[in-house]
């Protein structure tokens, strides 16, 4: 079994998309031979007719590859519509469903892998109010209606099929900006890990960021397609390779004066297979650096 998955988040439709990036990607994916790709929010800057278009384009274009899993950010909704009212909150994905359809966290099911979302991005809500007032509107929550959904169709879902949760808030602490995406955020980690994720795919922070969770949950916060890369560093995005024994977590970097993204880290985690189930063990080497952006530099293909 391989089962992969091209992870992007951000692209941020509007001022901030890099086309160079968005160009990059759309070059280099069918390469990538993913069985499906996430593109985990963010995909506007203010819920634009014109931004959300350009989004669908982009979209249209990596599903001549692959099925592409999407999810609104927070800057996918219209969260000034209503924005304290707990009735009539649909009106805040309106747009967003116009040009995606009406689901906001889908659920894709193939032989390998199980791939269901839960909704971070509520507007202003009482889950995600922090006392920051810059939080507003910015950080997620993690409702337990949504947790519990999401924990029924991993419980039912056949053993091979490899559970992967999507949720748009960073799930892990960014290094730079320092910042947790999800409001009373040990509460929504303990919730991933209490679903049965094996691997959660996020964005948000605009850094690139790949730890186990509580020593077994695989989580890949990816970096951002547009220009507010943290700390202007270059634009990162994932591919994760699914095996029946290891997890890869592949990171494609910019690379400005090739103008393409180039594989340049790979995190490896074991897997072990008890009786139907799987655990990952831990994290089996982090070859961040030397062996893998040396291959990378001779242009071999992934494995
Ligand atoms: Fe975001």
């Amino acid at each position: 079994m391989s089962f992969s998955i091209v992870h992007l988040a951000d692209p941020h439709f509007g001022g901030l998309a890099d086309l160079a990036h968005i160009e990059g990607v759309e070059a280099l994916v069918p390469d990538l031979e993913p069985r499906v790709i996430v593109v985990a929010g963010d995909l506007s800057q203010r819920a634009r007719h014109g931004e959300l278009q350009a989004a669908r384009a982009f979209v249209r274009e990596l599903e001549r590859t692959a099925p592409v899993y999407l999810m609104p950010g927070n800057h996918d909704v219209q969260w000034w519509w209503r924005p304290f009212l707990p009735f009539g909150s649909a009106a805040k994905y309106a747009k967003y469903r116009t040009y995606f359809g009406p689901a906001l966290a889908p659920t894709m099911v193939f032989p390998d892998a199980i791939i269901a979302g839960a909704l971070t991005s509520h507007g202003v809500a009482w889950g995600s109010l922090t006392p920051r007032l810059r939080d507003i509107a910015v950080k997620g929550h993690l409702p337990k209606r949504e947790a519990k959904r999401v924990k029924a169709l991993f419980d039912a879902a056949p053993p091979a099929q490899t559970r992967v949760l999507v949720v748009h808030h960073n799930v892990l602490r960014g290094d730079l900006s320092a910042r947790m995406g999800l409001a009373r955020w040990r509460q929504a980690q303990r919730r991933i890990v209490e679903s049965g994720a094996e691997v959660v795919l996020c964005g948000h922070d605009h850094q690139e960021k790949t730890e186990l969770l509580e020593g077994r949950v695989v989580v890949c916060c990816t970096g951002t397609l547009s220009t507010r890369s943290r700390g202007g560093r270059p634009a990162v995005f994932h591919r994760v390779v699914i095996e029946e024994d290891a997890i890869h977590v592949e990171w494609y970097r910019w690379e400005a004066e090739q103008r393409a993204f180039r594989r340049s880290d790979v995190h490896a985690f074991a897997r072990t297979r008890t009786a139907g189930a799987t655990e990952t063990a831990g994290a089996a080497a982090e070859a961040a650096g030397a062996a893998a952006a040396a291959e990378a530099a001779e242009g071999s293909r992934p494995v």
